[in-house]
């Protein structure tokens, strides 16, 4: 089983539609996959339309008082499965901090999803107790950057607070999110981090089909399957999975 987390410390830079666009396309791979939403926001829950099956579930995931596999719900695609969010997850810091191994209780989780080839973790933007148990779990911290100096910065700061925490620098892997072609820029910095091997050659640009999995409330494939915005997240899925599978 491999695990990459989405992530970002800051927000709204496109975490949740990779999320989904990458686990569907590694579900119709074959890969059995799960995506386990741990934004209480719950963005991912609501595109592959799932809620939890009992209530405080996240918390009581996060506490120990709840199995795993109890969680697990089916979506409506094949090999695509789903540990959805409510808001009880909001509370993760406090709870974690409960725990013997603070740090680790996720990892010790994710142990337990053998069964599964790829789990995706769609993380909340932000710096806590539960980012430092995503950033122990995970195989491989996958981080959408839009290509401004303000997105490029909270990059630049996750890879000190990595270093600084003695945490594996070697898990961090980016692509360029909502690239804006018209902006000078977007392309002056997408040349200038080129260079760093972290970034994966293919990017999703702005495009409004991404935007509109909200409305449709599905992932991007089941309404827009021949779309540019379709190919783009298909070239970088081939990317990942040639470099980090
Ligand atoms: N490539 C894109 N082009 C246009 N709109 C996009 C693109 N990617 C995401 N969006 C839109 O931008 C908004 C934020 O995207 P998304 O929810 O994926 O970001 P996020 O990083 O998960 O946000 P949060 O930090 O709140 O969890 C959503 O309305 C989404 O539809
Ligand atoms: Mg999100």
């Amino acid at each position: 089983m491999t695990s990459i987390a989405l992530y970002n410390l800051k927000g709204g830079v496109g975490k949740t539609a990779a999320s989904i666009n990458l686990a569907y396309l590694a579900a119709a791979d074959g890969l059995k996959t799960l995506i386990w939403d741990l934004d209480p926001q719950g963005s991912s829950s609501f595109y592959l339309n799932a809620t939890p099956g009992f209530k405080k579930e996240s918390q009581k995931l996060l506490s120990g008082d709840a199995d795993i596999k109890e969680a697990i719900q089916d979506t409506a695609f094949e090999n695509l499965w789903i540990i959805p969010a409510d808001l009880s997850s909001r509370n993760a810091d406090i709870l974690l901090d409960e725990q013997k191994q603070s740090k680790k209780k996720l990892k010790s989780l994710l142990a337990s999803l053998k069964q599964f080839d790829l789990v995706i973790l769609d993380a909340p933007p932000g710096i806590s107790l539960l980012h430092d148990n995503i950033f122990n779990a995970a195989d491989w911290i996958l981080v959408p950057n839009i290509p401004t100096t303000l997105s490029i910065r909270s990059y630049e700061t996750v890879q000190e607070y990595f270093t600084e925490n003695g945490l594996d620098t070697g898990k961090i892997k980016c692509f360029f999110s909502m690239v804006d072609h018209r902006k000078n820029l977007h392309h002056e910095v997408i040349q200038q981090f080129y260079k760093d091997k972290i970034f994966f050659k293919n990017y999703i640009p702005y495009l409004s089909d991404v935007e509109k999995m909200g409305v449709h409330q599905q992932p991007l494939f089941e309404f827009a399957n021949s779309s540019y915005a379709a190919q783009c997240y298909r070239d970088l899925w081939t990317e990942i999975k040639k470099n980090v599978l």
